[in-house]
């Protein structure tokens, strides 16, 4: 058997098209443009190039996007002066202060003064308290990505058995959530996992999200199950000095035992700004009062 792929670029092109329509409408409604506001701290290169893609593409979708780079040295205080004064801008829906920031910052007091009904990336713990009552909040977006591929194509999860590997806050914890949302029985496994492998192998969904280059194997899979990979590992290439991205899934072995699995690049990682920009979308709709259906986005 070979695995059909699940095309998350094809799927996040999709979303996004449909929030431009929605961007569309809300400025109609609203007399301005939805505002994502992204403050990046510092001068790491990899974050450098995802707030570029990240503006970019909010204002593709027709929303102002809001740039603040501070340097690297910037106190916490200041940080913190800057979050607050986007928290009382009016232009300004979703907040996003790009992870991880310099270690003289506590990243957990920053995330804590972001006005939670701005939180686009679902971090504070009140929409991680949300999220775990089932109350209206914000998912963060790598989850709610995965959420989504897996709804596209299983349809109703219910009573499946779901295995999640990794507990981290930003995709392990909110990911198990969501499937418990969809009635699947979750396990999470993670580093301290007895038998992985075995755990593994009794999952119809298997979402591996640990930062292991291809350490999910395939016969740890069972026949038929839908594998959703969301490592992105930059690992040696072929050729000398190349280098190439893999998943936490060995996707050769994977496919050939699995129903349907997410390919690296082009499954998961796509999906994260689409749903980003969903996420301000929603918040602006939000903040403005204007009703949203919830299977609109
Ligand atoms: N750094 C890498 N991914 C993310 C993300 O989704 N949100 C934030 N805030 N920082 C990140």
């Amino acid at each position: 058997m070979t695995a059909a792929v699940i095309d998350g670029k094809a799927f996040a092109a999709t979303l996004r098209a449909r929030v431009g329509e929605l961007a569309t409408a809300f400025e109609a409604k609203a007399g301005r443009k939805a505002g994502l506001a992204v403050v990046l701290v510092g001068e790491d290169p990899a974050s450098q190039v995802y707030v570029r893609s990240k503006g970019k593409s909010t204002v593709e979708a027709g929303m102002n996007s809001f740039e603040h780079k501070l340097p690297a040295d910037t106190s916490e205080a200041d940080l913190l002066a800057t979050v607050e004064q986007l928290n009382a801008d009016p232009a300004v829906d979703g907040i996003l202060v790009q992870l991880p920031l310099p270690r003289h910052i506590d990243e957990q007091k920053v995330i804590a003064a972001i006005n939670p009904d701005k939180d686009v990336d679902g971090f504070h713990v009140t929409n991680a308290g949300r999220l775990a009552v089932g109350q209206p909040g914000f998912v963060p977006c790598t989850p709610l990505g995965c959420s989504m591929l897996l709804k596209d194509k299983l349809g109703d999860l219910s009573g499946l058995d779901a295995v999640v590997i990794g507990r981290s806050n930003i995709v392990g914890k909110p990911m198990a959530q969501l499937l418990i949302a969809e009635s699947c029985t979750v396990t999470v496994a993670h580093s301290r996992t007895k038998n992985l492998a075995d755990v593994v192998r009794r999952a119809d969904i298997v979402v591996a999200a640990v930062g292991r280059p291809e350490m999910v194997k395939g016969d740890w899979i069972k026949p038929g199950a839908t594998v959703i990979d969301v490592g992105i590992n930059r690992v040696p290439g072929a050729e000398e000095g190349k280098t190439r991205l893999v998943g936490d899934v060995d996707y050769a072995s994977a496919a050939t035992v699995a129903s349907a699995i997410t390919p690296v690049p082009g499954g998961v990682g796509p999906m994260t700004i689409a749903v980003l920009l969903r996420n301000a979308l929603v918040a602006a709709y939000r903040n403005e009062g204007l009703d949203l259906a919830a299977d609109a986005v």
